[in-house]
């Protein structure tokens, strides 16, 4: 080769390895600045969204998700601060098989938050414009590419299953206290400890039988659109205590507070949203299934330029 193609192809490596970070607010490429340099953030099935329960389609044919491995227990599992959120890496043995039989291997679970000091809520998906406490999405891929590399890219490549957190005042949800007593030690972006006391079924809702499903994309940059959704309709408590540590515990890689990792939610276009089970309004608080229900928290979220002062001034509790 000669010597002025391999340097200049070193020096696409070395421009590619320094490309923009991302970021929620604040830098070059904010979350409205994104499709700049991941062109699909701008495309048409894009995730999350809202949830409108009286618009969702009814399909009395989709059959319930099948996990197994999902319970097991004594696994290590290496938790990592990415910058971006806290990412427990889970093991091949967990899968999901989706209704129309499509196997998934779970790759990695993470959240979503807001911001402390007023525990403003920070899900991606809304329901009926309700913005919950926080969210929870395990990332699966499809078992027949045989890793995620291989089908991260492929128009059947992913399925994520995602559930939503509801604050209980004072009730600590212990099946999370390992991994929040343990996020002191990946603080920084890039840290990563090993956590072997997690099980991750109870981690996740009660009803794992009931949920919306939907086509879109990865809700962080490349936002590839090749996700299937599955959003569980049941939720996961957590404490006040406990979304205020999940808050306020973690640096993002500009080194400042991880809050707010949550991004807007995306225009539904033709995309219809179905369910396994079906809506029937609660005259009381238009409550969904089966669950019980606490006031979910008022979607809340800063404007642009406004910054975190302000934010407390609105701030609302749920
Ligand atoms: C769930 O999936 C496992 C493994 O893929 C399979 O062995 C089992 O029969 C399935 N269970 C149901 C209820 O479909
Ligand atoms: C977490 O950090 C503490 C000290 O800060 C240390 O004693 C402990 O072993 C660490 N635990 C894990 C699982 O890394």
């Amino acid at each position: 080769m000669a010597p002025v193609a391999l340097m200049s192809l070193l020096l696409v490596g070395a421009l590619a390895q320094h490309r923009t970070e991302w970021t929620y607010s604040g830098g070059a490429l904010d979350e409205e600045h994104w499709p700049r340099e991941h062109p699909a953030c701008g495309g048409k099935r894009q995730s999350p969204i809202n949830l409108q329960r009286k618009k969702v389609q009814y399909n009395p044919s989709l059959k319930p998700l099948n996990l197994t491995g999902y319970e097991a227990q004594g696994v290590e599992f290496p938790v990592t601060n990415t910058g971006h959120s806290v990412q427990i890496s889970l093991p091949p043995t967990m899968r999901m098989t989706a209704p129309d039989g499509t196997e998934y291997v779970a790759l990695q679970m993470h959240f979503h938050w807001g911001s402390v000091p007023f525990g403003i809520s920070g899900s991606e998906h809304t329901v009926d414009g309700l913005r919950y406490v926080a969210e929870i999405h395990v990332v699966h891929y499809n078992s027949k590419y045989g890793s995620y590399d291989l089908a991260k890219s492929a128009p059947d490549g992913l399925a994520v299953l995602a559930a939503l957190v509801e604050v209980k005042e004072y009730s600590e949800n212990t099946y999370y206290s390992d991994l929040l007593s343990h996020l002191k030690n990946v603080t920084n972006s890039g840290e990563s400890t090993v956590l072997s006391g997690l099980h991750i079924q109870d981690m996740l809702p009660q009803n794992l039988q009931d949920y919306y499903t939907y086509q879109g994309s990865l809700t962080t940059p490349p936002c590839t659109e090749n996700v299937q959704w599955f959003l569980l309709a049941d939720t996961v408590p957590l404490s006040r205590a406990q979304i205020g540590k999940l808050e306020a515990s973690l640096l993002n890689h500009q080194h400042k507070v991880m809050q707010n990792n949550y991004r807007r939610t995306q225009p539904l276009g033709g995309r219809v949203v179905e369910a396994n089970f079906k809506y029937q309004p609660n005259p009381e608080r238009g409550g969904g299934s089966s669950q019980q229900q606490e006031a979910p928290c008022r979607p809340i979220r800063p404007g642009p330029g406004q910054g975190d002062d302000s934010l407390s001034q609105s701030g609302q509790r749920c």
